[in-house]
């Protein structure tokens, strides 16, 4: 499963890239709002440290202003993918941008015939939200196994991109799924990497390991 970091902040993402683990970014305008940085410009320099895919959210609401958008967006660095909210107006630009060739990530995917009707107009990836679903009480993760379910059964090339991710039993979860992608805010990666019985015994081996340097001296 590839590994990508739901943020719009340069620093998490030059702290995490150089362990290897991360294939790409996901940004929102939420996100981006956070940031000082001019949209833009912050989306180059992110395209730029990950070499993988970005994706760059499209805030017009009807389908032209989506593709006007979403082309300039594509334009700041091959590596972009477009990101369109699930609306019927989001649907046709979908449509429309990949027929230009461009890339496009469906978000604020909720239901499952969301999801078919993404994969039907050529997206590259559907981005279930599943921690929005948790919070109203409905099984976020029951929609990743019926998208990744309907995606086999007619072998629709669009990745199944896990959003909305709050801890990392979120990750194992869609993991073990099969899931394509799962997209973390950065503490849940550094929270992935924690555990207790690691650093005890790292500290245990080292311990020994000196006392047995020390016996050998005298
Ligand atoms: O990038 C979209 C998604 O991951 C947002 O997550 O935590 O705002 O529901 P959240």
């Amino acid at each position: 499963m590839k590994l990508f970091i739901d943020t719009g902040n340069l620093r998490e993402i030059e702290s995490l890239v150089p362990l290897g683990i991360i294939d790409g970014i996901t940004t929102n305008p939420s996100l981006l709002a956070k940031e000082s940085a001019d949209p833009h410009a912050l989306l180059k320099q992110i395209c730029t440290t990950v070499r993988g895919p970005v994706s760059a959210e499209v805030v017009a609401t009807d389908a032209d202003g989506m593709v006007r958008e979403g082309k300039e967006l594509a334009g700041i660095d091959p590596y972009i993918v477009v990101k369109v909210p699930f609306t019927r107006d989001g649907v046709k630009a979908c449509r429309r941008l990949v027929d230009e060739g461009i890339r496009v990530n469906v978000t604020l995917v909720f239901s499952p015939n969301q999801a078919l009707m993404a994969a039907k107009v050529g997206a590259s990836y559907v981005s279930p939200f599943v921690g929005r679903l948790d919070d109203i009480s409905t099984a976020g993760m029951d929609l990743v196994k019926h998208i990744i379910e309907i995606f086999d059964n007619y072998e629709f090339p669009t990745e199944v991109l896990v959003a909305s991710v709050r801890h990392p039993i979120h990750v194992v979860e869609a993991a073990r799924l099969g899931a394509d992608i799962c997209t973390c805010p950065a503490a849940v990666i550094e929270a992935m990497f924690k555990h207790p019985l690691t650093d005890i015994g790292l500290e245990k081996f080292l311990k020994d390991w000196e006392k047995a340097r020390q016996a050998a001296k005298v």
